[in-house]
């Protein structure tokens, strides 16, 4: 990983929804500049390309990978591509900016892995919750809680969403519980060493993808989490995103898809509000400091493959009703 100086010229693979939102964030950004559009659809990549500028739109990903005039990668595709893209990207020497979840197998996430290894690219994984001030005022607050409860509970999600899909989505907890299992370890301060869950498909029934779990988590630091992931629905005062922390005497509540957090030292609480959700800009800020500064970003493809890891020990547990311990490369 070397430095290199800002403009970076990005490329998008995958103009969708995600690329969307990244491309808003990145124009209040100096240093990234939006180059080129990949979409399998190519009037999406054309649309972005008029809308966000650049150079040219094409449904080739290899046009991007080949290019020399390209710095960075961001695969915002659908979860079944992202083991190829990533991999082919890394090994073109790009560095990438990932969508969650990082794959859907711990195999596939430790291919990916190795070859960001091999190539030495700078390779981020888009944790963007982890950005958000409300979590690192958590971090700075309570570092090492005696438990934390994280809950992703979402409106349901239509049926016909591709993440619905068993193949190319892999359903709601594969998909969205990622981020959960991620924050709940970054906000205990640790990797897990064990996992017990009930888990099944409650608001999808006749579909085979696992819809709800609850997870019961002991960290490697001996603190504890409960998890809840499913979109059976959420609860208006909450919201989707809802985490608390405690531990110390003292405890964090996260709230609000994360723009609000409430900090109780024991006496008297303090508030932090956001005016709005800023993981995504502060998470496309880490990226460019990142590769201008030739280091790894905060969210690497450990962090990806740890979630991703979580979530498969919890449906192991669920199906065989006994706790999976976690057994996790070491940090790269
Ligand atoms: N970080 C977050 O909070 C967050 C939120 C939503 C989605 N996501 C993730 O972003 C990714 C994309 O989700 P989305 O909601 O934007 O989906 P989307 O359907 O809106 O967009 C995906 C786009 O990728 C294109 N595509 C699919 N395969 C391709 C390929 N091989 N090459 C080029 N283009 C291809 C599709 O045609 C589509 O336009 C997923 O990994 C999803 O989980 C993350």
């Amino acid at each position: 990983m070397a430095n290199a100086q800002p403009p970076f010229n990005i490329g998008i693979i995958g103009c969708g929804a995600i690329a969307r939102q990244h491309l808003i964030a990145i124009q209040a950004i100096d240093g990234l500049k939006p180059y080129a559009y990949c979409d399998v659809h190519p009037d999406r990549a054309e649309s972005f390309l008029s809308e966000y500028g650049g150079g040219y739109a094409t449904a080739a990903p290899n046009r991007l990978l080949d290019d020399p005039a390209i710095n960075a990668v961001y695969i915002c595709t659908h979860h079944d591509t992202h083991t190829p893209l990533a991999v082919a990207a890394c090994q073109a020497g790009k560095n990438v900016m990932m969508e969650k979840p990082l794959a859907l197998t711990v195999e596939e996430c430790a291919e990916i892995g190795q070859a960001a290894e091999q190539s030495g690219v700078i390779f981020m994984t888009g944790f963007k919750l982890r950005y958000n001030p409300v979590v690192l005022k958590s971090r700075e607050f309570l570092p090492n809680p005696t438990f934390v409860m994280a809950q992703i509970m979402d409106t349901r999600w239509p049926d016909d969403f591709w993440a619905q899909d068993p193949v190319k989505g892999g359903g709601n907890v594969l998909s969205q519980g990622c981020h959960a299992m991620d924050l709940a370890c970054h906000l205990s301060g640790s990797d897990p060493a064990e996992i017990f869950a009930e888990c099944g498909t409650r608001s999808h029934t006749g579909t085979e993808v696992i819809d709800s779990l609850v997870a019961t988590i002991r960290f490697a630091n001996g603190g504890f989490a409960s998890v809840a992931i499913g979109d059976s629905g959420t609860v208006p005062h909450l919201s989707k995103f809802a985490f608390q922390a405690v531990g110390a005497g003292r405890s964090v509540l996260l709230h609000d898809r994360l723009q609000r957090g409430e900090y109780f030292d024991g006496e008297s609480s303090e508030s932090l509000v956001q005016p709005c959700e800023l993981g995504m800009e502060l998470e496309n800020r880490e990226f460019l400091s990142a590769i201008a500064e030739g280091r790894r970003p905060a969210t690497g493809w450990r962090d990806g493959l740890r979630a991703t890891a979580m979530i498969r020990a919890a449906f192991r547990a669920a199906e065989t009703r006994a706790a999976q311990s976690l057994h996790l490369p070491p940090n790269p």
